[in-house]
């Protein structure tokens, strides 16, 4: 009975032109297709422990070599965090968020010569597991870019005393979402090519 109910769903989604991963079902693809920049928030407070499992999915993200040549830094104090809104202005949400995330390279963990480079992949790979994870447990988050500006990376720098081996990448300003926000449509067939371009 269950493999005939299993065909017959199967059947079904193939006849829709869906594939079972477009289906509501799958809870990571929703994540990934509604998730957008939250730059408002509720007066609550993310938790102590939302914060770690942000942190734990950002760590969780691929790179290369298994490098992980990343640092967090956690901000959860309000002073600070309006100093930051004051001295960077287009993270300046983050006088209204809850807490924030500097996801930092760690040149010292990163890879020789040319390929130290990939510390910024592999740290936007954790900014975007941070930001899929936070959206996925009711939270808003926005990618405010730091690195390769050179005034932002110092004024970021010397707020948070950084040493000289760790290259902040971006600020993540984060909240409880106040409302539902409906994610911007980017589909564009013409950017896919297969085989050849
Ligand atoms: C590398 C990078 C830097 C960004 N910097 C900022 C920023 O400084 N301030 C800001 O408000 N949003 C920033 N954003 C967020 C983008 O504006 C946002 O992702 C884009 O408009 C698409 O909207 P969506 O995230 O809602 O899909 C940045 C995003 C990326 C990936």
């Amino acid at each position: 009975m269950r493999i005939k109910s299993f065909l017959l769903i199967s059947a079904f989604i193939l006849a829709s032109g869906l594939s079972v991963a477009q289906t509501e079902t799958n809870q990571t693809i929703e994540t990934i297709f509604n998730r957008s920049s939250v730059r408002s928030y509720s007066d609550k407070q993310v938790e102590k422990d939302q914060i770690m499992t942000l942190l734990r999915a950002g760590m969780s993200a691929p790179s290369a070599v298994n490098k992980q040549p990343w640092a967090f830094v956690v901000i959860d104090d309000k002073a600070l965090m309006e100093k930051i809104g004051e001295e960077l202005k287009n993270a300046a949400m983050i006088k209204k968020a809850s807490c924030a995330i500097v996801v930092c390279g760690d040149l010292k963990l990163a890879l020789d010569g040319v390929a130290q480079e990939y510390w910024i992949q592999d740290c936007s790979a954790a900014t975007e597991n941070i930001l899929l994870a936070a959206h996925s447990m009711g939270l808003g988050a926005v990618w405010c870019g730091i690195y390769p500006g050179k005034e932002r990376i110092e004024k970021l720098s010397n707020l948070l005393s950084l040493p000289e081996n760790i290259i902040p990448l971006n600020i993540i300003p984060i909240g409880v979402r106040d409302k539902e926000q409906e994610p911007k449509d980017k589909w564009k067939e013409d950017r896919i090519h297969w085989n050849k371009w």
